[in-house]
């Protein structure tokens, strides 16, 4: 049997009785077979590789105790990719989609399926001046669509089905900013990873029974504008390691203080580069002074966001930490499991 599934801007059609999937991406159609991916051993992952849109929600909700709670929030994962086609249908051009991630603390009780080997809280990780947080959270969804409205209107259905059985930590609405930039001025998401190399940078098969899934962080940082401004514009461009205007990369420092891009920068011991899909919004209001940057990566492998993060906070070498860090400061700081569409299907059964 064939079936054709809209799922958010792609389009997959799979045939069961074949394990080739088709995924479209932003250079064209792909098989992804070279991938991952048999249907029936792994799954169809969520949208994780969309493309970059110009407004998002990031929604992180903490589930109330009980197993009543535990029912309406099963039940609402498993029609997640209802309540999406519910809402994108209203315009096939917005680029809508929305990712679901199960939070460390909740994993078992909700899904009583086997635990991805990776998942747990993030860690705190103390530099010798600034250290990140770990704060609850079990349910994240990333909702975005080039059309604020219809960010609006799944949040709020969503909402709705999930009533009494969830409190919300934090809701962050963020906006693309002029050509892709954050508020410290840079275009953000250059180095990102592209077609094919998005879906092996981000996926893995640490879903149950090997089904298709990827880790996802997020950390909500405030920004000292006034302070970042204060410095001089070739001062900021070392830091972040490229050029404000046209965004060029600047060579790696050798040795002592480090960029940004060379300190998130991962290789193993072999010298295989290992990277993320990350998807920074914006965030804030000039009105109450508040100014951030939501970052949100989605990484086949946990450890990797972890090492990008001591490198971040404590330094390479130990000391030298990354100086965007003395603009930026992370207020949340959560990790989750986002599992394939079916692993979500199924906790409605
Ligand atoms: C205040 C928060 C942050 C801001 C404003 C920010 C901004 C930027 C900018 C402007 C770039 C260069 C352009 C690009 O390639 O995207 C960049 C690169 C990058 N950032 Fe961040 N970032 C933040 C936090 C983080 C965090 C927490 C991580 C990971 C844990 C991270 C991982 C990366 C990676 C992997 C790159 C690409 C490096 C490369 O291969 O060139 N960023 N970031």
């Amino acid at each position: 049997m064939t079936t054709l599934v809209k799922y958010g801007h792609r389009i997959a059609r799979t045939a069961r009785t074949n394990s080739r999937i088709l995924l479209s991406s932003p250079s064209g159609w792909v098989s992804s077979r070279a991938m991952t991916t048999s249907v029936s051993s792994t799954g169809r992952q969520q949208s994780i590789d969309a493309p970059l849109t110009r407004s998002a929600t990031f929604l992180v909700l903490a589930a109330k105790p009980g197993e009543e709670a535990l029912k309406t929030i099963r039940s609402t994962l498993s029609g997640v990719e209802g309540l999406t086609k519910n809402v994108s249908i209203r315009d096939l051009n917005s680029n809508f989609v929305c990712t679901v991630g199960i939070g460390s603390e909740i994993w078992d009780s909700l899904t009583e399926l086997p635990r991805p080997a990776e998942l747990h809280p993030l860690p705190v990780l103390q530099g010798a001046v600034h250290a990140t947080v770990s704060t609850p959270g079990d349910l994240l969804f990333h909702i975005r669509s080039d059309r604020r409205d219809l960010c609006f209107e799944f949040e709020r259905q969503l909402l709705n089905q999930l009533g009494e059985s969830v409190e919300v930590v934090d809701a962050t609405v963020g906006f693309r900013y002029f050509d892709a930039r954050d508020l410290l001025g840079f275009v953000d998401g250059t180095a990102n990873p592209v077609g094919r190399a998005a879906l092996s940078a981000a996926l893995n098969q640490d879903g149950p029974n090997g089904s298709v899934g990827s880790y996802v962080v997020i950390q909500k940082y405030i920004h000292n504008l006034n302070g970042w401004g204060a410095l001089k514009t070739e001062e900021q461009e070392t830091i972040i390691g490229r050029t404000k205007f046209d965004n060029l990369e600047l060579d790696d420092a050798e040795s002592g203080q480090r960029s940004h891009k060379t300190l998130s920068t991962i290789e193993d011991d072999e010298g295989n580069e290992h990277g993320i899909v990350r998807d920074n919004m914006p965030f804030g209001s000039p009105a109450s002074g508040e100014y951030g940057t939501y970052f949100i990566g989605y990484s086949k492998n946990l450890w990797v966001i972890e090492r990008m993060l001591e490198r971040m906070f404590i330094g390479h070498p130990p000391g030298k930490h990354d100086r965007i860090l003395d603009f930026s400061t992370p207020v949340t700081g959560n990790t989750f499991f986002a599992p394939s569409a079916e692993v979500l299907e199924g906790l409605g059964d």
